[in-house]
């Protein structure tokens, strides 16, 4: 019998990218129904997962706030779902620096909202799964000569964005260690691709190179991030959900360690603009040096790693998606 799966969030970036690649793959199909939930915030867009609605009938939408308990209990009866993955939340550093408050609300809250339904569908019929997508901004932040993040690294969060995540974290592991809930959580970085919302900022420095306007760089642009293609990380996920052990966490990474300014400056060679549309602005507040991740528990354990090359593939086929939306 086919199984039923809760997917929420995935009319935003990550999400979107999940459906096209993972939920429609044929094998995947035969096996699973999927039941898609999402507010539609300004970081959802329903555009991004129509056609695959339209075409694929083991996908249905719900437009639900995961902060809405009534609304999530009402789901859970209606589908005897056998796994969730929970992908919504508000997931913009700057935006939780302004406005902190619906980073709980969404992240912390609504992540209890769904781990109680889960658990009465668990206690009620056994064989369930809950994924939580997490962050590596919940590790804090490294200098040069720190070893990458491992999955026992201490949560120490830095911006309210990263607090909230690693409190939904904590509520999910207290779910696991205090009911036997099967929870596990995966911790990735940096995600580029398709289908981000232009205020990221990979997208946005194509959007401001395209149009000859200054790209924004916080602070001196030495800041580190590790790159992971949208399509690995989801391939990831569906590895650490489908044979990932219950309670334990999995780091997903992308072997790619980039300065900011080194990215905007590939973003302006791929697209032929010079260097002189680089703006130094004030840095963000709080703002993490350095990030980097050691996945080798998920490449040992489930066989999963990166695929795509950032400078040679990844970062040219996002150029060239976002050039088909903005480019004059
Ligand atoms: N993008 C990254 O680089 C990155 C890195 C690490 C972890 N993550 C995590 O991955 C997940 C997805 O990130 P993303 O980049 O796709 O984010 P996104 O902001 O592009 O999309 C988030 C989606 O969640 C929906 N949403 C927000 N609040 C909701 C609510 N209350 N109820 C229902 N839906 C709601 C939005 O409408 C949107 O469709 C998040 O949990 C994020 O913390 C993202």
């Amino acid at each position: 019998m086919k199984q039923t799966v809760l997917l929420t969030g995935c009319a935003g970036f990550i999400g979107s990218n999940f459906v096209k690649t993972v939920a429609c793959r044929a094998d995947i199909k035969a096996l699973y129904d999927f039941v898609i939930v999402d507010a539609l915030t300004y970081a959802g867009n329903l555009e991004n997962i129509k056609p695959e609605l339209d075409a694929h009938s083991h996908l249905k939408f719900h437009q639900i706030d995961i902060r809405d308990s009534q609304k999530i209990h009402d789901l859970f009866k209606k589908y005897a779902f056998s796994g969730v993955i929970n992908f919504a939340a508000e997931s913009h550093v700057d935006r939780s620096i302004e406005s902190p408050n619906i980073f709980v609300e969404t992240n912390v809250l609504g992540t209890l909202n769904l781990l109680k339904e889960s658990l009465a569908l668990f206690e009620a019929k056994g064989n369930f799964k809950y994924l939580q997508i997490s962050t590596d901004e919940v590790y804090g932040t490294l200098q040069m000569e720190d070893a990458p993040f491992t999955e026992t690294t201490p949560l120490a969060p830095n911006s309210p964005y990263s607090a909230s995540k690693a409190s939904a974290d904590l509520i999910c592991r207290s779910f696991f260690e205090t009911f036997k809930l099967p929870v596990v959580i995966t911790r990735c970085s940096n995600n580029y691709g398709p289908l981000q919302v232009e205020e990221k900022f990979i997208p946005l420095m194509i959007k401001r190179a395209l149009a000859n306007e200054p790209l924004p760089i916080y602070g001196t642009g030495m800041n580190i991030r590790d790159w992971i293609y949208v399509d690995d990380h989801n391939e990831g996920v569906w590895k650490v959900f489908t044979n990932g052990t219950a309670g334990e966490v999995y780091n997903l990474g992308g072997a790619s360690e980039r300065q900011n300014l080194d990215v905007a400056k590939m973003i302006l060679k791929a697209l032929g603009k010079p260097e002189s549309l680089l703006k130094f602005v004030t840095d963000r507040k709080g703002h993490d040096f350095r990030y980097a991740i050691n996945f080798s528990k998920t490449q040992k354990e489930l066989g999963w790693s990166p695929k795509v090359r950032f400078e040679e593939e990844g970062l040219n086929r996002t150029i060239e998606h976002y050039k088909k939306l903005w480019a004059k």
